[in-house]
């Protein structure tokens, strides 16, 4: 089932720009001078049901304002968004709902109640049924923790914790969408492990649909199969990320472990050192000149070898490539799809 249909999205914000001083102030105030800046443009992807979608792109590239036109809070300046076939900003009660959401940068919390405080209250708001509700803190209490978190005021709470309490408030109404703009910013390794694990169990537990946005790329490769890459507010890949660490992770990397010195060696075409460490050699190939089998004949032709292993090309190494040009290079009108890269 489609749950959300973008169709050639368009959203450009309007800003008064003045001059400086009080000068200019008063000349703005009569005469706007006004600046328009595109933050999407020409966006359309459909996403269904109990799909975890990763959003990425440069700072600035549009994903928070994507977020900001999916949950109704901002208006669309062109184009059409539907979720669950209704416009999320016109029936905005209708679509809340729905759906949950999460600004990793900002809390929706109340900030001078305690937790359990302010769940309470939105337990009345979404009129969850009492049993309903206590199953769920049960739940969340192991899930995530948040039994000592209960009596806290969220003033008190540090990123880790506000953010565990954040992601129980948002699911508290078993939304059917849950948009998570940054939910793992500034957080411990540890604290980030559990809230994606959170994530994960929850999304399959309840099927739910998730668009997760994030900089943390552990995030997208635990979470989503499928990932969606904006840059200057268009959709420039959509697709699994299997796909792009085929097609784009040219390198791999070759670990050799010798039984002596390394001594001196040549390298095959497409081939590069990495490091050269007691024992450890660590070469990088290029896969679309040579293949793994041939570098390690070279190699082992030249130096005794006791072991070797192969890495897969890494994720965030590639995603950097394709925010550097890659894919604006191949000068595709249209967002790549899988199966056309
Ligand atoms: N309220 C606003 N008024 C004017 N311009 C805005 C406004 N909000 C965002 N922009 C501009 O729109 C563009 C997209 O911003 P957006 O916040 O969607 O980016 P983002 O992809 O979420 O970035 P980040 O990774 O930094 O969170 C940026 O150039 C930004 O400066
Ligand atoms: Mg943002």
């Amino acid at each position: 089932m489609t749950v959300i249909r973008v169709e050639n999205a368009r959203k450009v914000y309007r800003t008064t720009q003045k001059e400086p001083g009080v000068l200019g102030a008063l000349k703005a105030l009569a005469r706007p001078h006004y600046v328009d800046k595109v933050a999407v443009d020409d966006l359309s992807f459909t996403l269904e049901a109990g799909e975890i979608v990763g959003y990425i792109g440069v700072n600035g590239a549009g994903k928070s304002t994507t977020i900001k036109m999916l949950t109704g809070i901002l208006m669309p300046t062109g184009g059409r968004i539907t979720v669950f076939g209704r416009d999320p900003h016109k029936d905005r009660i209708a679509n809340a709902r729905e759906i949950g959401v999460v600004f990793g940068q900002r809390t929706q919390l109340w900030w001078d109640l305690a937790l359990i405080e302010s769940l309470n209250t939105l337990a009345k708001i979404y009129q969850i049924p009492p049993t309903r509700y206590r199953q769920l803190l049960d739940e969340f209490a192991e899930t995530l923790e948040l039994k000592e978190l209960l009596p806290m005021q969220i003033r008190s709470m540090s990123l880790g914790q506000k953010m565990r309490a954040e992601l129980a408030a948002t699911l508290l109404h078993d939304p059917k969408v849950v948009y998570l703009d940054e939910p793992t910013i500034g957080l411990d390794l540890i604290v980030k492990e559990r809230i994606r694990a959170f994530i994960k169990k929850q999304a399959q537990q309840t099927g739910t649909t998730v668009i997760l946005t994030t900089h943390d790329l552990g995030d997208i490769e635990e979470l989503c199969q499928r990932v969606m890459i904006i840059d200057a507010g268009r959709l420039i890949y959509d697709g699994p990320i299997q796909t792009i660490k085929e097609r784009f992770g040219k390198f791999r990397g070759i670990t050799f472990e010798t039984a002596g010195d390394i001594g001196s060696y040549q390298l095959p075409v497409g081939v590069q050192t990495e490091s050269e460490a007691d024992h450890k050699l660590v070469l990088r190939f290029d896969r679309t000149l040579t293949t793994a089998s041939q570098v390690a004949a070279a190699i082992m032709n030249q130096i005794e070898v006791v072991d070797f292993s192969l890495t897969e090309p890494d994720l965030s190494s590639i995603v950097k490539q394709i925010y550097q040009g890659a894919l604006k290079d191949a000068a595709h009108p249209e967002p790549q799809r899988a199966g056309a890269l």
